[in-house]
């Protein structure tokens, strides 16, 4: 008996410290519900790998876990005024310019201002007694919340929520080739042509001409924001710069099956799908008999959780209804209002679990506003796609579709019933939607190990390794003229210019004629 016991014991022991907890800050204090279900997937994730884990969210978690602690910031919600620019009745007027990166830069300025003057943001970074073994950051245009890292000292890792691009991937390596990379707020896919080419280059550069225009404010921002919590440790805050290029890690919300298979760093590891619930959770009761007794099959219906579907304009609103009705398949609206005389075939949902819906056996379509989430879930479950994209790197993510032969492209405008119609009927009359969306499922879902895992094994890798310096990208340290060797270019021609003043002074020197100076002289 004492024999078991002291066994038991040991093995007690050998188990303790072979599980090790760390303690992870996770920095998701956008005000974006899409935004937030990719930070809840961290914590998630970190939770169940046994972590203590502080959050800082705009939109807390409700069933709290003893490890996990949660900052509050749902101020910056009041801060959120691109809602009300998401209004579709403006959007499809042309009213309101969702490009206008300018002014999506400012609102995403005033948020990270406001989360560092948050009351429990200051005291949480002001208690000296705070530390962590690793800071979880996400990268949405603004790097500010790298200063979290900064102060507490510990590995900086960026969470990127869209496929890699050249405002992330400068962070950490150096921006991709704009030959046959596609920005994150282009509208093509590469192969390029010529002027593709010329966008795809002047993007680059006027993202940084802007960033660059932009750097004081957000450097002010930056150390009125941590001064203070950096010199209760000892330490002086480095520039906005320095700190937002300390980065060891980047973990991206992307993958080869529905992105492109681009060169990317060693310390960039995409993990895309890592959101997604382990198990899918059962459908309510009622929407479970509707989706069992849609013989036809279900077509779901979701433009996201950003833009409000009664913001549309009524006679929009009618006409798709009505061609709706039309169809033998059921339809399932995510929609925030009660629509009078809805036809038997549509149900609407205020809320939907898309997820679930989307598992569904009979689910064979997926009308989307073609979010990452949602075009990674798609792809996830095995449902083809309708993109309608509204803003931001929507437009690439379903070009990309498009282009790998499981989606359709309908443009939102006033009259595009007509065009979804089209669409239902080439993507339900054809079965090569569904063949390659079930192929391309196949490539997400074949990795050596889940998303879930790996987003654990690679923060664990950071801190069990020091910051992972060996990940480290040697085309970081090396400046632009180097890597284009303009130097070299600049020797070639210094020795080019030399060799010509010397040929010239040499035929002067052979050909000068001696009469000449004779009869000057
Ligand atoms: C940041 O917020 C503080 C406090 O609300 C305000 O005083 C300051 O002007 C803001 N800075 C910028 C650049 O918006």
């Amino acid at each position: 008996m004492v024999k078991l016991t002291i066994l038991l014991i040991l093995l007690l022991i050998s188990i303790l410290s072979y599980v090790c907890s760390y303690k992870i800050l996770v920095v998701f204090p956008y005000p974006g519900k899409s935004h937030t279900i990719l930070g809840n997937g961290y914590v998630r994730h970190l939770l169940k790998a046994g972590h203590e884990v502080t959050y800082i969210t705009s939109i807390p978690i409700k069933n709290t876990n003893k490890n996990l602690r949660q900052i509050d910031v749902s101020s910056n919600i009041e801060l959120f005024t691109l809602l009300e620019n998401l209004d579709l009745e403006k959007q499809v007027n042309k009213v309101i310019d969702l490009e206008d990166t300018n002014s999506l830069l400012s609102v995403i300025r005033n948020i990270a201002n406001n989360t560092l003057h948050n009351k429990n943001v200051r005291t949480f970074i002001e208690d000296p007694n705070e530390n962590f073994d690793a800071v979880i950051v996400e990268w949405l245009y603004t790097e500010l919340y790298c200063g979290f890292a900064t102060v507490f000292d510990s590995p900086l890792i960026w969470s990127s929520s869209m496929d890699p691009h050249s405002m992330v991937l400068s962070l950490i390596d150096e921006d991709p080739n704009p030959a046959y990379t596609s920005n994150h707020i282009s509208h093509f896919d590469p192969p390029f042509t010529f002027t593709q080419r010329l966008n795809e280059l002047w993007t680059i550069i006027d993202l940084k001409i802007l960033r660059w225009w932009l750097y004081d404010i957000d450097n002010k921002i930056f150390a009125d924001g941590f001064t203070t919590a950096a010199a209760k440790r000892g330490r002086t805050l480095p520039s906005l710069y320095e700190a937002q290029h300390s980065g060891v890690l980047m973990l991206g919300n992307s993958h080869v099956s529905s992105g492109k298979a681009m060169r990317l760093p060693q310390n960039y590891k995409p993990i895309a799908g890592y959101h997604i619930d382990d198990e899918v959770r059962p459908l309510p009761e009622d929407l479970q008999k509707i989706m069992d007794d849609a013989k036809q099959g279900v077509i779901y219906f979701s433009l996201g959780s950003m833009v409000k579907s009664k913001s549309m304009p009524s006679d929009m609103k009618s006409n798709i209804l009505k061609m709706f009705s039309a169809l033998k398949q059921t339809v399932i609206w995510k929609f925030e209002e009660v629509l009078p005389n809805l036809p038997k075939n549509v149900h609407i949902l205020e809320w939907a679990p898309q997820q679930s819906i989307l598992a569904h056996k009979n689910c064979i379509l997926f009308i989307t506003h073609g979010g990452l989430l949602s075009t990674t879930e798609a792809l996830h479950f095995g449902v083809p796609l309708i993109g309608v994209p509204i803003f931001a790197d929507q437009h690439v993510n379903i070009y990309r579709a498009v282009n790998k032969g499981f989606a359709r492209h309908v443009p939102l405008n006033k009259d595009m019933a007509e065009d979804l119609k089209e669409a239902i009927d080439e993507i339900l009359g054809n079965p090569k939607y569904k063949e390659k969306v079930r192929e391309l499922s196949f490539v997400h879902h074949d990795r050596p190990i889940s998303p879930g895992d790996e987003l654990v094994h690679w923060v664990e890798h950071v801190i069990r390794t020091k910051g992972a310096p060996h990940l480290r990208s040697p085309a970081f340290d090396v400046p632009f003229y180097q890597k284009c060797y303009l130097d070299l270019a600049a020797l070639v021609l210094a020795i080019l210019i030399a060799i010509k003043i010397i040929i010239v002074k040499l035929v002067r020197l052979l050909f000068k004629k001696p009469g000449l100076k004779k009869k000057i002289n």
